[in-house]
């Protein structure tokens, strides 16, 4: 295979170049066009996931699927090894024995990056703990390129809980490659972590910080809406903060015509589509 990412891992957004994103995404396109059925045949892929998940999970074992491969895998720790006492690192060496591809998801943060450096076999992060999801920045830009026909030029907010939300941190860190101007809308405390707005300064990339949706929602093209992240508060702490953002028909009424709304999910209150109904979303 003769493109640069052929069994590379994929652990950070980080990591990639913008022909290689727009190799992906142009990859992506393709595959929706043809249908392409027996890409992976032969192939076995393990499935890792210590997290809960639903979409994320369920894509890469369907696409596994309708591209020929066979899947293997587990959707909690419950009936591991590590319930014994085995460590991450022996738990992934194994099963890079089995598998051709490991892709993992991991509540602790560099838990994927570990996995990389233990595994004999390519490793996709699918999110790790409040650090990371590549492969959902990979899916935002594909949906934005195909709803607005460009990544560059665009106005985005990136909406909720900025400082856990991982699909978050790796958009941002694909924004340091676009031509974009994003506003950055977060309840307080909630704030995108300082070491990404760092980096966004570096890469040149304008930005200005709001604690409120309708500061922001006449002047973007993309509103980028996700959850408040309850699994990292309290239950006191998640009350207070858990309807901070809530996208209504009203706010909507001020937004550009050709405004597109994108949340991650699962989605909690920050939308109501039933209210909104399904012309922006
Ligand atoms: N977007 C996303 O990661 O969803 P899941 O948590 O359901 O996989």
């Amino acid at each position: 295979m003769g493109n640069s990412l052929y069994s590379h891992d994929l652990i950070s957004i980080k990591a990639l170049s913008l022909p290689q994103i727009e190799l992906i995404l142009d990859t992506a396109a393709r595959l929706k066009e043809d249908k392409l059925t027996h890409l992976l045949d032969g192939k076995l892929i393990a499935h890792c996931f210590f997290e809960a998940s639903t979409r994320t999970r369920l894509s890469f074992e369907s696409a596994a699927l309708r591209l020929g491969a066979q899947n293997i895998g587990f959707s909690s720790d419950e009936h591991l090894s590590t319930k014994k006492g085995e460590t991450l690192h022996d738990t992934i060496r194994v099963i890079s024995e089995y598998a051709d591809l490991i892709v993992i998801r991991h509540p602790q943060e560099g838990a994927a990056r570990l996995a990389a450096e233990v595994s004999e076999k390519p490793v996709i992060n699918a999110g790790d703990g409040a650090n990371q999801h590549p492969t959902q920045a990979l899916v935002d830009l594909f949906t934005i390129r195909e709803c607005q026909g460009k990544l560059d030029g665009l106005h985005i907010a990136l909406v909720g809980d900025l400082k856990y939300g991982r699909t978050i941190h790796s958009f941002a860190q694909a924004c340091m490659l676009l031509n974009v101007r994003l506003y950055l809308v977060a309840p307080d405390g909630l704030a995108l972590p300082e070491s990404l707005c760092d980096s966004l300064k570096k890469c040149g990339v304008r930005f200005s910080s709001h604690s409120s949706l309708e500061e922001v929602v006449s002047k973007v093209d993309i509103l980028y809406l996700t959850r408040i992240q309850q699994e990292r508060f309290s239950a006191a702490e998640y009350e207070l903060i858990k309807n901070h953002y809530i996208l209504t028909p009203e706010l909507l009424q001020r937004a550009k015509p050709h405004l597109k709304v994108l949340h991650p999910l699962p989605r909690i209150n920050e939308i109501d589509i039933g209210e909104i109904g399904r012309a922006h979303v």
